[in-house]
């Protein structure tokens, strides 16, 4: 019977370790993997971005320019967004989604805490 494997939690690094402005790249497994620290908490994504294959999770924590209904821009969801380094294509850090084209997405981890200690399950 072909199954899907259960996820195993893999240690990634300690809640202190994860800064606030951008994210904490660790190797589990022998892939590179992003974590976050957002207001909601903690978050993970593959190091791998969906485009060309940069290391997404080393461009910058940002926010994104809106267009509001009269005619202006502003800057918005600061701290909610990783921009990548190549093309500055920016992806939602809790969903993956691409911005501009929600088909498009990087890869997200699920992530669990225990005590001080920041897991990815994979
Ligand atoms: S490789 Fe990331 S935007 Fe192009």
């Amino acid at each position: 019977m072909r199954g899907s494997a259960v996820a195993e939690p893999h240690f990634a690094c300690n809640v202190d370790d994860v800064p606030i402005d951008a994210a904490k790249v660790v190797k589990i497994k022998s892939l590179s993997v992003g974590i976050f620290k957002l207001s909601d908490g903690f978050h993970a994504l593959l190091n791998i971005c969906p485009h060309r294959g940069a290391a997404l999770c080393e461009g910058p924590v940002c926010g994104t320019t809106r267009a509001t209904d009269d005619q202006e821009f502003v800057y918005d969801r600061a701290g909610e967004l990783i921009r990548c380094a190549w093309h500055g294509w920016e992806f939602d850090i809790r969903s993956g989604e691409f911005l501009v084209d929600s088909r498009i997405r990087a890869r997200t981890l699920p992530i669990s805490l225990d005590g001080e200690k920041v897991f990815v399950h994979l």
